[in-house]
């Protein structure tokens, strides 16, 4: 992204001196919904991302601006101070949860950007957290590593936000590397950086362009219907903290204890952390055909059992199929946003044309289409 109109208004507003951070999207090959059940996941950054400018006041206060939006906002830094804008609760949650750590953090000025796609399940939340959170803790020399950088953006989730979600958009942020897969234990946050570079392949993004209402309570939902299995299988098995730790026989055993929907979900997600371990041999054999079939069975549990997908996702998932796409998915926690698509290079685009046709033609919406570049995480920009 251009950053010299960004740069430009935080002169305009706060003057010079301001220094430059940012922090990517990410995409996500497989592994989806496994993150807060203690599984593994296969994200990596992208060349889509949030900036910001910012530079120390001398006051307590924190003066922002949303140069996206045309908007500013402006509050302390004590819990009662929340600000009452969407995205200025990001900057104070990112805030709030280091001064919870024993840090202090005096005011600052701060103009936000970025060209993350908001609602495509490109984690442009997550963009924002790791990218503030990266910056005060450069400005303040507040000590965090990266790893911590990333929980203290998916806290301001939990706290600030009201979506109880895992950690793997944060860590993609914080932790990416340009060229690389991170195959990440989201229990123990033990990673491995996988190289990424299918030759004759590409991983092409579609954007449904929709996000349906309530997707963050319905996330929220999924997540309870995961914690209340495990609870019935820990009767028996204590030792079962995360359905991580469960296997197939004995979610078999709660069947008659817990709904058919919570089994059902718990199903998916048992099934999705081995299809992930499942994927990455394939991937050290360079059998991206296998790594396909992966990924449709991942859209499928996803749609049917995990019940977050919608219309549009099924349609482009439907339409990859049948022009001959390797693999193709719904991307994200879901109800909208894109599929990611692993597609041979010469039919790239064939389906990228016969797909948006459909879709236009289906819904009156034109899908958006992004190529992935895998990039390093958040960093400062001189
Ligand atoms: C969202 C959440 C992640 C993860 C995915 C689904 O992106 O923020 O933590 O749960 O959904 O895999």
């Amino acid at each position: 992204m251009d950053t010299t109109q960004l740069k430009d208004k935080f002169i305009e507003l706060f003057g010079p001196d301001g220094t430059l951070y940012t922090s990517p999207g990410r995409i996500n090959l497989i592994g989806e919904h496994t993150d807060y059940n203690g599984g593994f996941v296969l994200p990596g950054a992208i060349d889509k991302a949030m900036y910001c400018v910012i530079k120390p006041n001398g006051t307590d206060r924190v003066k922002a601006f949303a140069l996206d939006l045309n908007e500013s906002s402006e509050f302390g830094l004590k819990e009662e101070d929340k600000p009452k804008e969407g995205w200025a609760k990001y900057i104070f949650g990112v805030a709030r949860e280091m001064i919870k750590k024993g840090k202090e953090i005096p005011g600052f000025d701060i103009v936000i950007s970025g060209d993350v796609p908001l609602g495509a399940g490109m984690s442009s939340s997550a963009a924002l957290e790791s990218a503030v959170g990266f910056a005060l803790n450069d400005q303040f020399k507040l000590g965090f590593t990266r790893p911590e950088l990333a929980t203290i953006g998916q806290s301001t989730e939990h706290n600030y936000v009201g979506v109880k979600c895992g950690i793997m958009d944060q860590f993609a942020s914080c932790m990416g590397k340009e060229g690389s897969l991170i195959r990440l234990d989201c229990r123990s946050l033990e990673h491995e950086y996988v190289p990424f570079d299918p030759k004759g392949y590409k991983l092409v993004l579609l954007n449904t362009c929709v996000t349906h209402e309530l997707a963050s309570s319905a996330y929220n939902t999924r997540r309870e219907s995961c914690e209340r299995v495990v609870e019935a299988i820990a009767q028996k098995h204590p030792e079962v903290k995360l359905l991580r730790d469960a296997n197939p026989e004995m979610l078999e055993e709660v069947k008659d204890k817990v709904s058919a929907e919570d089994y059902t979900r718990a199903d998916f997600v048992i099934g999705e952390i081995q299809r992930l371990l499942d994927t990455c041999e394939a991937l050290k054999k360079g059998d991206y055909e296998t790594v396909g079939k992966k990924m449709y069975e991942t859209h499928e549990g996803l749609s049917k059992k995990y019940e977050v997908s919608c219309r549009e996702l099924d349609f482009l998932n439907d339409k990859a199929k049948e022009l001959g796409v390797t693999g193709s998915r719904v991307m994200g926690g879901g109800f909208g946003g894109c599929t990611i698509n692993l597609v041979k290079e010469d039919k790239v685009d064939e389906f990228v044309k016969n797909a948006s046709e459909a879709y236009e033609k289906e819904f009156g919406i034109q899908p958006k289409v992004y190529d992935v570049v895998i990039k390093d995480g958040a960093r400062k920009i001189d």
